[in-house]
């Protein structure tokens, strides 16, 4: 299967509590990824945009593509907002290939910003709970946390031990985020600290938890035939797949597997022609650490049971077989909603332009990555390789 489109330029803020406000959080990742593209780009040829936010807090819930045309410096291009809670940065980059793909465009400008730390506890736990279900899950009281904590719980009873995976999934994104410098917590935790942290919902505690984080990311999408203007070595998009569900996770058939997660890698694969053991790494959703575990299994890298067994064996460290989330993932990079999706994407230009500095992975020459709305609600994968 030929290339759908070729990552040319990303760029990207510090995550964590910043004093930035969105507007320069989203001008400040835009500015990075048009100076990075390595013959450079002038604006003007941006012929489409993206914005990926959620909005939180209220910053600008309505016709906030209007503000990526200003912050861009892009007037007169036509720009969409993007809503798909934590997925749609993964939403937005879909939306950029697919316009790449019909011929309309061939250079489409992918941005996603949140800005979570400026509001009350109160505001930010309603503000989290709106990508919830509201009927059966947000109004009984369950935060995402409670979710996870839910499927965790189930996991737990269904692969006893499995406890001591989770432990090794924020151990190992922490040791990994520690070499990330635009990474939310930049520090090593052991299995310990993580076991002996607070309890959030139980199982999970403070380190199973991704942070609440202020950030930006952004990208530019190029044809394949076109990205030979901008750089030596594209990243090329080779396959996208994605996929909606229930809302509630009462309404699927199992607590501890997304259906959207496994459509969406299928049609990922499917549109690619790769086989899985083609990948050298994955950037997966990890909000939770038990949301690593299920997506080792529901994107086809381990047998339902066993993404706690392949964890512990050390294959998803960076040193390992098939490392996972060598950012620092969500639980260390951090996850301001919009920016997440994005924020993967940028990883995958970095390690497949063999730019990641002291995490890089060696010889890594395709990835994929996972974005996940809500507790399973939305998925969207895509997969990249080395140009
Ligand atoms: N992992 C590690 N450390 C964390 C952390 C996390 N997820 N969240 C906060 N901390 C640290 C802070 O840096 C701070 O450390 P310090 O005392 O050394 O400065 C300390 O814990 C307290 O921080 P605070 O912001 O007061 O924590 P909190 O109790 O208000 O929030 C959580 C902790 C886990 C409840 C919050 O991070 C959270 O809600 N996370 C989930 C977000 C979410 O649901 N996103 C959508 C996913 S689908």
């Amino acid at each position: 299967m030929g290339h759908r489109a070729a990552i040319v330029g990303a760029g990207h803020t510090r995550f964590g509590v910043l004093d930035a406000g969105p507007r320069a959080l989203l001008r400040s990742a835009i500015d990075g990824a048009v100076a990075s593209v390595d013959r450079g780009v002038e604006r003007s040829s941006i012929r489409e945009a993206f914005l990926a936010t959620l909005g939180f807090g209220g910053w600008q819930i309505g016709n906030a593509s209007a503000v990526l045309a200003e912050e861009a410096g892009i007037p007169g291009v036509p720009t969409t907002h993007i809503e798909n809670a934590c997925a749609s940065g993964g939403f937005a980059l879909r939306a950029a290939v697919r316009a790449v793909e019909a011929g309309r465009t061939d250079l489409v400008l992918v941005a996603g910003v949140e800005k979570m730390t400026d509001v009350s506890g109160a505001r930010r736990r309603y503000w989290l709970g709106v990508s919830g279900d509201t009927e059966w899950e947000r109004l009984a009281g369950l935060t995402f946390a409670g979710v996870y904590g839910l499927l965790a719980s189930r996991y737990l009873a269904d692969h006893p031990g499995a406890d001591e995976a989770l432990a090794e999934v924020a151990r190992k994104n922490h040791e990994n985020g520690a070499l990330n410098p635009n990474a939310h917590f930049q520090k090593r935790i052991s299995r310990d600290d993580v076991r002996g942290a607070p309890r959030v919902a139980a199982p999970l505690g403070l380190y199973d938890c991704c942070p609440v984080s202020d950030g930006a990311s952004a990208l530019l999408v190029a044809a394949p035939d076109v990205a030979s203007r901008f750089t030596d070595t594209p990243v090329f998009v080779d396959g996208v797949g994605a996929a909606s569900d229930h809302l509630a996770v009462q309404e699927r058939p199992s607590l501890t597997s997304f259906p959207a997660s496994r459509w969406a890698a299928e049609e990922a694969f499917r549109t690619a022609g790769w086989d899985r053991s083609q990948v050298s790494f994955l950037e997966v959703h990890d909000c939770f650490t038990i949301a690593e575990l299920l997506a080792l299994e529901d994107l086809g890298f381990a047998s339902p049971g066993d993404a706690s067994a392949l964890t512990l064996s050390g294959a998803t460290a960076r040193s390992g077989r098939l490392p996972v989330n060598p950012d620092g993932g969500l639980k260390s990079k951090g996850h301001p909603i919009g920016a997440t999706g994005v924020s993967q994407v940028y990883e995958v230009f970095l390690q497949l332009r063999g730019a990641a500095g002291p995490r890089q992975i060696s010889g890594a020459s395709r990835a994929l990555t996972h974005n996940v709305g809500g507790a399973g609600a939305t998925a969207a994968v895509s997969l990249f390789s080395a140009g």
